[in-house]
């Protein structure tokens, strides 16, 4: 079974490998990460946070009622962003950083090229909500985390709780 790979695990750091076999074993991790995802409260999760080098994410937003249906369920593989434009802020959270939320800058809009599992080429016109969940979890992809994106002095802040919560715990 899958575990979450947490911060500050140099897995994290590592720029994962692009998919070539979209065949069974693919599949397999692609249902259990969205298993995982559903169990954790997440919206979304990449390969890297179970320890899978693989350009593989899911996403699962929720409706208006903030209810998560899998049909909703987006299954990306070897994503590049073609196109982006404008700016949003956005409170961001990440199942491998727990318990820390923070505002992030992020590209309004993105154009996504993409494969589904099958291996058949998408392209994806995404906005708000899903257009940063997009790019936060193909940051994963490369290695950067979203705190990676915080201003200096609140990445320093991040930094200091974090090395406390460690020591309490230690
Ligand atoms: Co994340």
């Amino acid at each position: 079974m899958l575990d979450i790979v947490y911060y500050s695990d140099s897995f994290l750091r590592k720029k994962a490998q692009a998919v070539q076999s979209f065949d069974e074993n693919l599949h397999t991790l692609l249902d259990e990460m969205y298993v995982l995802m559903i169990e954790r409260n997440g919206v979304g999760l990449a390969a890297p946070q179970v320890r899978h080098s693989l350009r593989a994410l899911v996403i699962n937003l929720p409706d208006e009622e903030g209810e998560q249906h899998k049909e909703n369920l987006l299954e990306v593989l070897n994503p590049e962003i073609i196109e982006h434009s404008g700016k949003i802020l956005f409170n961001e959270g990440c199942l491998s950083v727990p318990d820390y939320y923070d505002d992030i800058e992020r590209s309004e809009k993105v154009t996504v090229s993409y494969h589904d599992r099958f291996g058949n080429a998408h392209t994806l016109d995404a906005e708000g909500y899903l257009a940063v969940a997009l790019q936060h979890e193909i940051d994963h992809l490369n290695g950067i985390l979203f705190v990676d994106r915080l201003p200096l002095l609140k990445r320093k802040r991040f930094e200091k709780a974090f090395k406390k919560q460690q020591r309490c715990s230690a």
